[in-house]
């Protein structure tokens, strides 16, 4: 049997530019090589949103991605994370060998924490147990199943740390029953910038949303933030966030020739903005088809989503049942 690369996405909002280079691309090239388990993480998506119809399209939404941008559902494992039983339960046991000092180090709690000290309040505010809590949910869902290899961009490193510890400490008490899973992190992608140049995420509403209608896409990309530079001076193309996102569109030969402008000058960024426009378009031209094509059929999306949870719970049986035995709580 094929090694098992597993991977989830939050449904908290529209996939983007960096998911899909960070993740949804390199998590589906592994299906050559990988039995693909790829599911929608609504449970984490949870922790920060309390609006259940926004949340259900987002969890259509964020399965038409996966569907139109190449996951066969024939080959790969595609499910909702919700729909598996066992992960609630293994969370539990798997919490029971989470140090608590792991968690307190956490950066998205640390960062929640942080905030509040800063601001003077309650360290704790606005801050739910969920929150806290994420990083052993994640744990489960890549240990549930006996995971070999979690594709995930940089900003999930500490996550893949922590599972491996939680793990470990599990098979120290037990022996060898979980298997420690290895990260595996794009170096070349590790951030993909955002319009305004800092990382491109949701958070920052700086995102270039693949799937958006085109005019909209169109106006994001020429909201792309540069200098004052005007197309003769000569530019740093290292410095430049819009040469950046070129760099993962443009064929070599003409990324080349657009080097050679910025270095000498002749590159007008809004030239170059409308280009790139016209590249993403043209890279995502079939997903978006399909996109448009599976958002309208939710009883499809269902039935595939509940038929992957049905193979992944099957999956996750053996090493739930062996967890618990060992437990002695069976
Ligand atoms: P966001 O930051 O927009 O909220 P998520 O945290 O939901 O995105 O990330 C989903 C996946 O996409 C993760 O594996 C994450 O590492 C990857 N990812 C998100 N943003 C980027 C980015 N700018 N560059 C590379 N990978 C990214
Ligand atoms: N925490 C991940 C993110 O924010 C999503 C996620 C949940 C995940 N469970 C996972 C990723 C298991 C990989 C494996 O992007």
């Amino acid at each position: 049997m094929k090694p098992i690369a597993l991977t989830g996405i939050k449904p908290t909002g529209k996939p983007h530019i960096g998911n899909y280079l960070g993740m949804y691309r390199p998590a589906l090239d592994l299906m050559e090589n990988y039995l693909g388990m790829y599911f929608v993480a609504d449970y984490h998506a949870l922790t920060s949103m309390h609006d259940p119809d926004l949340l259900q399209s987002l969890v259509y939404e964020v399965a038409a991605s996966w569907l139109a941008l190449g996951l066969d559902p024939d080959q790969a494992i595609f499910f909702r994370q919700s729909d598996i039983p066992e992960i609630p339960e293994f969370t539990w046991i798997l919490s029971c060998f989470t140090s608590k000092g792991l968690l307190n180090r956490a950066h998205a709690y640390k960062a929640a924490l942080d905030e509040n000290l800063e601001l003077g309040r309650d360290p704790d505010e606005g801050i739910n147990a969920g929150l806290f809590y994420y990083p052993v949910l994640m744990a489960a869902d890549i240990l549930l199943y006996g995971s070999d290899v979690v594709p995930v961009g940089l900003d999930q490193k500490q996550h893949i740390e922590i599972t491996r510890d939680i793990a470990e400490a599990f098979n120290r008490t037990y022996g060898d029953i979980l298997k420690v899973p290895e990260g595996l992190i794009q170096e070349s992608v590790m951030k993909v910038p955002g319009i305004d140049g800092r990382k491109m995420s949701k958070s920052y509403d700086n995102t270039i949303p693949i799937f958006a209608p085109e005019k909209e896409l169109r106006k994001q990309v020429m909201r792309i933030v540069t200098d004052s530079k005007r197309p003769e001076d000569p530019k740093d193309p290292e410095e430049d966030n819009l040469f950046s996102l070129l760099q993962f569109f443009a064929s070599p030969g003409r990324l080349e020739e657009i080097r050679q402008l910025y270095v000498h000058g002749g590159a007008a960024y809004g030239s170059l903005k409308k280009e790139l426009a016209d590249l993403i378009l043209e890279h995502f031209a079939e997903a978006r088809v399909k996109f448009e094509d599976l958002i309208a059929d939710k009883a499809y999306l269902d039935r595939i989503l509940l038929e992957g949870a049905a193979k992944a719970r099957e999956m996750g049986k053996p090493y739930l049942m062996a967890a618990r035995k060992a437990t002695g709580i069976d």
